[in-house]
């Protein structure tokens, strides 16, 4: 087998530089808590693929189903002759998110493809034009997200122009809003809402219920149901993109559930299939079905093989209520994590829920981004042993998402790994 040296000079002349790896290791087999790569060397998994891999590589159920699958059919699309498994998945969708209405579902292949589904759904439903997003707010990659998500670089830069009726407006972001409580939040960013945009013309409004690639900032309580209130009072739909905090990363299925929100549409992706590339709009059945037959869909949306895996998946979320274990993981690790932050002042704060957690890193004694110091210490992880990833609109953010099926003994030494990178 080729070793990690080898592939990376492979990949070097093969592959555009602008797709880029957290490590320059090569994956021969991944599992648990651990990722394997070719030359024989072991990570701790605190990535989980961004936040997919939530029931695990390769878990049992989702290889079994898969291969029934792959042995059954791949592919007839949906569109042209449709399977009992894309049905079976909008069912069980339906039932799981949040909010006791009637729901429809349709299925995509990624979180931006969803995304953009959501606002084609918001604005053919309303008839309106605009969609409000948020400050650092993440939702993609494609034209359209790119436009809805806030930062720069990487994800924007150069790429433009961006599609229009985009309006963008603060977070409650307590760390550096001085602590804005939630309604008072909410109430700035309606007042902008209202005045610069005008309710009547919003279509959407999208918000992740704790941002992802934006900081895994928490909003300050209150502040989500807040909006939930100002969207249902003017006819705004009220769009959730739990792409990043679904399916029981945050210690419930839904992270929306915290506060008892209960959005119009939820945007879905990552963990729903083990890793098999799926995604979905779940939402009110007067919304999703105000869209013409033929309005929504997609050659490979609902592949039968990612079904197969979704159904799975769920079935493993449910059998080891990955829920209790994602809140389980959040206590160690908070408690690891405070402990850090007691004794570094280069922790501003450690923030999150569940297996979703995070710590700012600044420069001690101020709020001034240390995007450095997060580079070093994530470096540090890396080459001892435990793979991490960076966020954040200023890179100053390390962020952590084990797989919800990762020992005790390895996330017990993945923190180990972490405080000693901290030194
Ligand atoms: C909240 C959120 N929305 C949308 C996306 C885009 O998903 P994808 O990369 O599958 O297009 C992501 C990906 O990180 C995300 O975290």
């Amino acid at each position: 087998m080729a070793t990690s040296e080898e592939l990376h000079k492979r990949r070097v002349e093969a592959v555009a530089r602008g797709v880029g790896s957290t490590i320059p290791a090569y994956v021969d087999r991944a599992g648990g808590g651990t990722i394997t790569d070719v030359d024989g060397r072991e990570w701790i998994d605190f990535a989980a693929g961004i936040a997919v891999t939530n029931v695990g590589n390769s878990a049992p159920r989702v290889v079994e189903a898969v291969r029934a699958q792959v042995e059954r059919f791949t592919h007839t699309c949906f569109m042209v002759a449709p399977y009992e498994s894309y049905v079976a998945v909008c069912e069980q969708l339906n039932a799981v998110t949040p909010g006791g209405f009637e729901k429809r579902s349709a299925l995509f292949n990624s979180g931006a493809e969803a995304v953009e589904n959501a606002v084609k759904i918001a604005r053919h439903a309303t008839g309106r034009p605009a969609v409000v997003v948020f400050e650092h707010a993440y939702h993609g990659r494609t034209n359209l997200t790119m436009a809805l998500t806030a930062k720069n670089m990487p994800y924007k830069h150069r790429f433009g122009p961006f599609a229009g009726e985009v309006y963008r407006v603060p977070m409650s972001y307590p760390l550096r809003d001085g602590g804005l409580d939630g309604a008072t939040a909410a109430a700035r960013s309606i007042e902008m809402i209202e005045k610069q945009v005008g309710a009547e013309n919003v279509a959407a409004l999208l918000i992740e219920p704790i941002q992802g690639e934006g900081g895994f900032v928490v909003p300050a309580p209150g502040f989500l149901p807040a909006l939930r209130e100002w969207a249902t009072a003017a006819g705004v739909v009220f769009v959730a993109d739990e792409i990043q905090t679904g399916f029981c990363r945050t210690g419930d299925w839904f992270a929306c559930a915290h506060e008892g929100v209960e959005p119009d549409l939820v945007t879905l992706a990552k963990g729903i299939a083990g890793g098999l590339p799926l995604a979905a709009v779940t939402g009110r059945a007067e919304l999703m079905d105000a869209v013409h037959v033929g309005g929504l869909g997609g050659t490979y949306g609902g592949n039968p093989i990612a079904c197969a895996a979704a159904l799975a998946a769920m079935e493993t979320m449910r059998e080891l209520d990955l829920a209790a274990a994602a809140r389980r993981i959040g206590a160690v690790m908070g408690e690891r994590l405070g402990a850090i932050a007691a004794r570094d002042r280069r922790v501003a704060e450690v923030r999150g829920r569940g297996a979703m957690l995070a710590v700012e890193i600044v420069v001690p004694g101020t709020l001034t981004p240390d995007p450095a110091a997060t580079a070093a210490i994530s470096a540090a992880c890396h080459a001892a042993g435990l793979l991490t990833l960076t966020c954040g609109t200023y890179g100053n953010v390390l962020r952590f998402l084990p797989p919800l099926v990762i020992s005790d003994d390895e996330l017990a030494r993945g923190l180990d790994i972490l405080d000693a990178a901290f030194g």
